[in-house]
């Protein structure tokens, strides 16, 4: 994506997700929409590839899928680092940051004070703005920075904001430690404690990180959805994306229950959170990877990179209420060569043998009657493998990694992760892309999402399909770039 061919060509370069040109990138920031174009900013050490004094990267599209590298946003200052947070269209200039009629975006971001850390202090992350009068372009910081000051808590950090219809005030989600600090204003600029969420409730087998906070319309009913990102005790060890469904009144949030509940089971999708001023649309961008092993993996002038942009709604199941992600529709536009195929009947598929070696991306659609056992391998010539399946004994998909290829470079990495099936139809409605380094597990409504990336030595250019009882596949549809 806007990259050019001497980047694609490099070993491991992700072909249709967003990649940083180079060095390091880790959480989706900032994300809003606006006049024509979605605006990504990104957590970005653009000195090296590991983690390091952190910057607020740039790209924009109007589709979603091509990306275009723009500068910098922000730079780190005396007051730290820039860390996560959000963007929000002031519409109504409620900041006053906007001048002559130009309306401003606003930034609400964590500066991470590495001195205040040094120094054993524990207010060392505070919430700070900057704004832009073009359309993105450039960013001015406040000059009264910060606006909402550490009340002496290690983690508080990753504001998201959002204008709430019911309080008439902007509300932002804040990741406090162990939960969720609600905040209210009316100017982006003067902040008040409206509530807190989560003390013994969800995940906690690790720090509560970049949260989202939204609705979602379900047959006429406003369902209200906390997205909280954990690190680690994600479902497969490591970061990982948990959200509690309720309601929120403007002031609090009560869940509907106290389950833990996933977004995605797979070891690689972290920091996700959703774009704002995108209407009824909500979607959502992650990334593709994981703090146990993110500053090593093996890539080399980059590290980093984002899942496809995914579209949440809300799904019904045994009477409960469910968050569901499937992938932009905007996503198959990328592809343009098409293999169908219908009624399998064989127990072990041989597809590239049908459609010619694969070594690009795929999308690949299946559907079926039942679903049973089943993998799908993706292989290379030195028998490197990636497995993703269905177990039916014990109801869950998988995706195996311990042969994809290399795995030394992290003692965790080389492992088979799980996933439940949610869902309670026989039937099944499976979608998986492929890239050069990454899966994504989408099963039928979005209930069950599966992200891993892999690091094959040489791409893997065979997809074979197998199944203990004969297969009960009844299309399979297959996409390529050609
Ligand atoms: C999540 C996170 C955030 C923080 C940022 C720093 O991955 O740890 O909590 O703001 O990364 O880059």
């Amino acid at each position: 994506q806007a990259l050019t061919k001497q980047y694609y060509n490099e070993p491991h370069r992700l072909q249709i997700h967003f990649t940083p040109k180079e060095h390091w990138m880790n959480d989706p920031n900032g994300m809003v929409y606006y006049n024509g174009v979605y605006h990504l900013f990104y957590q970005h050490h653009p000195g090296s590839t590991v983690f390091g004094p952190i910057h607020w990267g740039h790209a924009t599209s109007r589709d979603l899928i091509h990306w275009q590298h723009q500068p910098i946003a922000l730079y780190p200052d005396s007051a730290g680092y820039i860390f996560s947070g959000s963007a929000v269209v002031d519409h109504k200039n409620t900041s006053r940051f906007g001048k002559n009629g130009k309306v401003p975006l606003v930034a609400i971001f964590t500066h991470h004070s590495v001195k205040g850390e040094q120094e054993g202090r524990n207010d060392f992350q505070n919430e700070s703005l900057a704004y832009s009068l073009d359309e993105g372009r450039t960013w001015t910081k406040y000059k009264c920075n910060p606006v909402l000051k550490n009340p002496g808590i290690k983690d508080f950090r990753d504001p998201k904001v959002s204008w709430n219809e019911v309080a008439h005030k902007w509300i932002m989600t804040l990741a406090t430690l162990d939960h969720i600090t609600f905040y209210s204003s009316r100017n982006l600029k003067d902040w008040t404690k409206e509530s807190e969420f989560g003390k013994g409730t969800g995940a906690h087998g690790g720090v509560w990180e970049c949260p989202d906070l939204f609705s979602l319309n379900y047959q006429g009913k406003k369902i209200w959805v906390l997205i909280v990102n954990i690190n680690p005790g994600g479902p497969n060890g490591g970061s990982g994306t948990q959200y509690f469904v309720g309601d929120f009144d403007g002031h609090q949030f009560t869940p509907f229950d106290k389950e833990t509940r996933w977004l995605d089971y797979g070891p690689d999708e972290y920091a996700g959170v959703t774009f704002s001023n995108t209407g009824n649309r909500r979607l959502f961008l992650g990334w593709m990877s994981n703090w146990q092993y993110a500053q090593v993996v093996p890539t080399q002038k980059w590290r980093g990179a984002m899942t496809v942009p995914r579209e949440l709604s809300i799904k019904k199941v045994n009477g409960k209420y469910l968050l569901a992600s499937t992938p932009v529709p905007e996503v198959n536009k990328l592809f343009n060569r098409s293999f169908k195929f219908k009624n399998i009947p064989a127990t072990n598929f041989e597809l590239t043998a049908k459609t010619g070696k694969l070594t690009g991306p795929a999308l690949i659609k299946m559907t079926g009657a039942q679903l049973k056992d089943l993998s799908i391998t993706l292989s290379n010539s030195l028998h490197q493998k990636l497995i993703v399946g269905f177990d039916e004994s014990k109801n869950e998909f998988f995706i195996d990694r311990t042969q994809s290829g290399n795995v030394g470079f992290e003692k965790d990495f080389g492992k088979r992760h799980t996933a439940p099936r949610l869902l309670q139809t026989p039937n099944f409605n499976c979608t998986l892309i492929i890239d050069k380094a990454s899966v994504e597990l989408f099963e039928g409504d979005g209930l069950t999402v599966m992200t891993a990336i892999f690091f094959p030595d040489e791409d893997y250019s065979d997809i074979s399909i197998q199944s203990k009882s004969a297969l009960n596949m009844e299309s399979l549809t297959v996409s390529s770039q050609n």
